[in-house]
């Protein structure tokens, strides 16, 4: 993971990290695993996560965690002992690396004693976050892109006051799998959204725009939440708090730039992988040949 750049000017100060989940389509991994700490090569999904807040000025990261999931937090925690054998082995550029992760943000976690949906688990955050806007950005959700994700959507929500949700066009065969949006176009990948449906039956999504982990929301969705019944899967949904914020606030879509990776599904997690081995110079060209040879055996 390159080192972390320079930090720019905060347009969100803190941001939600919903990690509380089951992560039950990782199992057995996931039994006393956090799915959000399966390593992309050599780095837990989770790293890459708080990386892309500290490098979008954001400050504060609230950590909402869950029962024995306790490893995310110390993997933010100095590591005194680990860094002493480091030191004393005279292995200076993994000490360096590993102090980095310590210092790189103002970690604060709660626990979702339950895990009853995205909606409840944003909630929890409400007495850390306060009466600011804020972002979230799901525990197992990778964007890999020139300018941090959640600092595009910081950046639309700044200029038109209005909460936004990052989109991403999907095939109509996948539209039952996500928060489906549609909208007005304003230009620049922006949308005004005048519907936001969670999970649509095949064949009644409103449009292909699905709605992926990156949020920047005004406080008022903490009073939205507060009152908001479960939805699909028994579920507090973040998507019908969002729909109710629509029709009361206005809310946008953004068509983020850059790569996006599904860490929390297999095959999201293994494309993940491979993209991120194919940038580090010493796995590139081994990977490659190997890959090559499958595909050459693979050939009918
Ligand atoms: P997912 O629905 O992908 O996570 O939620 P999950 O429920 O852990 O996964 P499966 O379906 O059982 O495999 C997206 C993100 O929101 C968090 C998850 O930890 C994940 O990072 N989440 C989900 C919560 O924090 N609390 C919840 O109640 C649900």
């Amino acid at each position: 993971m390159p080192a972390p750049t320079p930090k720019p000017e905060p347009l969100i100060r803190k941001c939600v990290v919903p990690a509380a989940g089951l992560g039950t389509r990782f199992l057995p991994a996931t039994k006393a695993v956090p799915k959000e700490m399966l390593p992309i090569v050599d780095t837990p999904t989770l790293q890459y996560i708080v990386q892309e807040a500290v490098s979008a000025g954001i400050t504060d990261v609230i950590l909402i965690s869950g029962r024995g999931k306790e490893s995310m937090v110390d993997h933010f925690d100095l590591a005194v002992e680990l860094e002493a054998v480091l030191k004393a082995r005279g292995k200076e550029e993994e000490f360096r690396k590993l102090r980095a992760i310590s210092d790189m943000a103002n970690i604060a976690s709660l626990r979702q004693k339950e895990p009853l949906g995205l909606g409840h688990a944003v909630l929890c955050a409400r007495g850390l976050v306060g009466n600011e806007p804020f972002g979230v950005i799901l525990g197992d959700d990778i964007i890999d892109a020139e300018e941090p994700g959640i600092r595009q959507l910081a950046r639309v929500f700044r200029k038109h006051d209005q909460g936004v949700v990052a989109l991403m066009e999907v095939p109509p065969s996948e539209t039952h799998l996500y928060g489906i949006a549609a909208g007005t176009d304003l230009g620049d990948g922006v949308i005004q959204i005048d519907r936001i449906v969670e999970k649509p039956k095949p064949g009644t999504a409103p449009s292909n725009l699905a709605v992926i982990g990156r949020y920047v929301l005004p406080p008022e969705i903490f009073d939205i939440l507060e009152q908001q019944p479960p939805g699909v899967g028994g579920e507090i949904q973040l998507t019908d708090g969002l729909a109710t914020l629509q029709k009361k606030r206005g809310l946008l879509g953004y068509k983020f730039k850059g790569q996006r990776y599904d860490a929390g599904d297999k095959v999201g997690y293994l494309k993940a992988n491979i993209a991120y081995a194919l940038k580090r110079p010493e796995l590139r060209g081994p990977l490659l040949e190997w890959m090559g040879e499958i595909v050459r055996m693979e050939k009918p």
